[in-house]
């Protein structure tokens, strides 16, 4: 009798904490929606650009050629530091990069159709990631 009620106290603990996981899991970050150049590292930044995997996609380097013009899936990211400026009218450079990697169908690059870049990238980094990654962007001249 005494045992029955400890394996059932201990089924009730464990489904509670099964419980509170699956909340845990299930609630969305927020999606970034900013960035800065100046809060990020262009060296991290360069780092990150180049693994081929960026948390759970493609990197961005399996898509963008950055020291050549060779177009890959997406087209190729040399001189874009310089190109992003003159893109959309009122975004600067830093703020037309960070809308391409957070809003990729936001403006579509010439000759590209949309939903080719993933959209996922605004919950999948971090904010000190989005903005490593932007330093290192705005470099590229
Ligand atoms: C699966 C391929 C793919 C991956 C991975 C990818 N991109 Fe892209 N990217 C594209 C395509 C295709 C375009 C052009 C269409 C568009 O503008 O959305 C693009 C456009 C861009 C542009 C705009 C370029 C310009 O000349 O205006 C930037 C900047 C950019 N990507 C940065 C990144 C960064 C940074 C990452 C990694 C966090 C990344 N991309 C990952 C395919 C990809």
């Amino acid at each position: 009798m005494k045992w029955s009620w400890l394996a059932l106290i201990c089924v009730a603990l464990l489904l509670s904490a099964c419980g509170s996981n699956t909340t845990a899991a299930s609630a969305t970050p927020e999606p970034l929606q900013s960035c800065s150049a100046a809060q990020g590292d262009a060296a991290r930044g360069e780092a990150l650009f180049a693994q081929d995997v960026l948390t759970y996609y493609a990197g961005c380097s399996t898509c963008h050629m950055v020291d050549n013009d060779i177009m890959l899936q997406g087209p190729s990211l040399q001189g874009v530091g310089s190109v992003a400026a003159g893109r959309v009218a009122g975004q600067d450079a830093e703020q037309y990069l960070c809308q391409s990697i957070l809003n990729p169908n936001g403006y579509l690059v010439e000759g590209f159709s949309a939903s080719l870049m993933p959209p996922y990238y605004a919950n999948w980094l971090t904010q000190q990631e989005l903005d490593d990654l932007i330093a290192y962007l705005v470099t590229l001249e």
